[in-house]
């Protein structure tokens, strides 16, 4: 084919493009990115999932039993674990089933009520062999009637021959008065991204910064939901000491910390130089409940609560405990979308008629400059609205969508907020019935997905970005595949999927404008989008091939780009249309960049293989 790629005429691009999806689900923040290695470390519990010794054993002969304390650690956490026992008695955790040991300093806290006069010997022990890798004494601070605080540091000299270990804490029952202590929030981090206290998994930010998303839609996702009305994200739960944080049922059948909250959430988009687009509760619940629209104030409410806990001056109430927790400068906010998929689960009518009217009227007077989107473009959209689009599909579905938003009005902008090839494509579309998913992304799903980037970046100027969804999976206890990026317990197994280099291609040659283009063929099985970097001013074509028999031949010319002008010419390919990168695995998709001349009337001439993605950008 034959291709012509004008010098001007076409839409500039928003920034963001590319950007991460977050919500608990899989494990992801809990048992992930959240680098906590204890599981269950404050017995935290609902009605949905009720306080547990899930991942906790007793040391020897000891006992553990839960209480619930007339003066519990906090209202927040009620429940903790009392160790009994005659002689060296104490508890167990097998961490997110495995904990990662190697040297590097763990830090490590558990809070102690009851009178002891000893110490304690925290230790990080294989499971597969019994050696104790590190242990240390903690010398007693403890009181009869507090609670108290106990900080301690781990520092294996060498790294474990797998993740089959454990963290225990152990004390002399026959020093403590009555042959017991009640022990509740026992932590225990490695090292974290930036140091951060409280922070991120290092190799899981790596593969994410690796891929440089310009912005994070958080905190979900049917997450934010919730089950119920009750059961909802509730932003001002997720703030403060960890003490403070009651936890709550997510939607995904396991209860969370909320250890990773609002403030983490913040400060993960600060790290990695990421836009949040921040979703706030729009009065539906998954179970079908909506709110009355007499009762929706309070939530519009706490919505423009959590915009000033965000954005306001240390001078308002809700910026002033903004600064409290640390963080005294504001952040900006400029994209808030409302609520998550309001076209399901019976919401769209009262979502269209007055729950979206108001929390975009509240918001918009107050914060005028903040775009404000909608949860769905099944409906008209208000004002300058931006509308939020997901697709879960085979991979042959992702190309008929290539052109859909060539039509599509520039008045409000779409994020495609959740975007992932899921089934093959021996179903005619995707079965929610039994969700027969892929584990992993795999090739010919990466590349469809490649097809329909490319039509979203054809019409950048109206896609405001798009990520993929969901986005991280612990291989060990997940509900949802494939995700971006999959994990387990060892740093060194984590997998970034083929639709993660797909991603990472495109989002490392940004266009800040697409351009025109003239060719003599119709889209597939070739698709393609091209444009400039007005930065580096450099042009760039994007393609994929989809489903063609034999290697697509391209003539490709950039006007005023003569004839001796060199460019690089990228090109994804993998063994196999099923080819997977599996955790634990190796990198299946093969990527060679070579320098290619533009010869006669500046033609660039080359091929691109069936099942490919490419990238080819000249500094002309
Ligand atoms: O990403 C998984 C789920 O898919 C999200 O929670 C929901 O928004 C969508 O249906």
């Amino acid at each position: 084919v034959q291709i012509s790629v004008a010098k001007s005429g076409g839409n500039a691009t928003t920034n963001l493009q590319y950007g991460a999806m977050e919500e608990e689900i899989n494990h992801c923040g809990e048992g992930g990115l959240y680098a906590e290695l204890i599981r269950n470390r404050a017995f935290q519990g609902s009605t949905t999932y009720p306080s547990s010794l899930d991942a906790w054993t007793a040391v020897g002969d000891s006992t553990l039993s839960l209480q619930n304390l007339s003066s519990p650690l906090s209202s927040a956490l009620p429940t903790s674990v009392k160790v009994s026992g005659t002689g060296i008695a104490g508890l167990v955790n097998e961490g997110f089933w495995g904990i990662d040991v190697r040297p590097q300093k763990y830090s490590g806290s558990f809070y102690v009520k009851g009178s002891y006069k000893g110490l304690f010997t925290a230790s990080l022990q294989s499971a597969t062999t019994g050696r104790t890798l590190a242990s240390v004494k903690v010398e007693s601070k403890c009181l009869d009637s507090e609670w108290v605080q106990h900080d301690f540091t781990l520092t294996p000299k060498e790294i474990a021959s797998n993740t089959n270990n454990t963290l225990s804490v152990t004390f002399d029952a026959s020093k403590a008065s009555s042959g017991s202590l009640d022990f509740n929030l026992i932590s225990l981090f490695p090292p974290t991204w930036n140091n951060r206290p409280n922070g991120m998994r290092r190799d899981l930010m790596q593969a994410l910064s690796d891929l440089g998303p310009k912005f994070l839609r958080f905190p979900g996702g049917n997450n934010l939901e919730g089950d119920t009305i009750e059961g909802r994200w509730k932003w001002n739960e997720t703030i403060g000491p960890l003490k403070n944080r009651p936890g709550r049922a997510t939607t995904w059948g396991y209860e969370e910390t909320s250890g990773m909250g609002l403030v983490e959430y913040m400060e993960w988009c600060d790290d990695l130089g990421m836009e949040p687009i921040l979703a706030v509760w729009a009065g539906l619940a998954l179970n079908g409940d909506v709110v009355a629209e007499a009762d929706l104030d309070i939530y519009v409410q706490d919505a423009l609560d959590e915009l000033e806990f965000l954005t306001g001056s240390v001078d308002t109430k809700y910026g002033a405990l903004r600064a409290e927790y640390g963080h005294p400068e504001p952040w900006t906010i400029r994209y808030v979308e409302v609520g998550n998929e309001d076209n399901l689960n019976g919401g769209l009518s009262s979502y269209q008629s007055y729950r979206f009217p108001a929390f975009y009227d509240a918001i918009t007077a107050k914060y005028p400059d903040i775009q404000v989107l909608a949860s769905t473009i099944d409906m008209t959209l208000p004002g300058s609205a931006g509308g939020d689009y997901h697709l879960y599909d085979i991979p042959d579905n992702f190309i008929t969508k290539f052109d859909m938003f060539d039509n599509y009005t520039d008045e409000h902008p779409i994020l495609l907020g959740e975007i992932a090839a899921t089934e093959y494509n021996n179903d005619v579309g995707i079965d929610w019935s039994d969700m027969d998913f892929s584990l992993y992304p795999w090739w010919i799903g990466s590349v469809a997905e490649a097809v329909f980037l490319l039509g979203a970046e054809r019409n950048a100027d109206k896609i405001l970005g798009t990520t993929y969804a969901p986005y991280l999976m612990n291989l060990d206890s997940y509900e949802w595949s494939p995700t971006m990026i999959s994990f387990n317990a060892n740093p060194d197994d984590t997998a970034k999927s083929t639709s993660w280099h797909v991603y990472n291609l495109f989002n490392k040659n940004h266009m800040t404008h697409t351009l025109p283009t003239t060719w003599d063929d119709t889209y597939g099985p070739l698709y393609y989008v091209a444009g400039l970097d007005g930065q580096t001013n450099s042009r760039i074509f994007k393609a994929a091939v989809y489903n063609s028999t034999a290697d697509v031949p391209v003539s490709l010319t950039f006007e005023g780009v003569g004839r001796g002008t060199a460019a690089d010419l990228t090109i994804l390919t993998a063994p196999s249309a099923f080819s997977m990168n599996e955790v634990g695995g190796a990198n299946t998709v093969h990527s060679q960049t070579t320098t290619i001349k533009a010869g006669k009337k500046g033609v660039f001439s080359f091929s691109l293989p069936n099942l490919s993605v490419a990238v080819l950008t000249t500094n002309a």
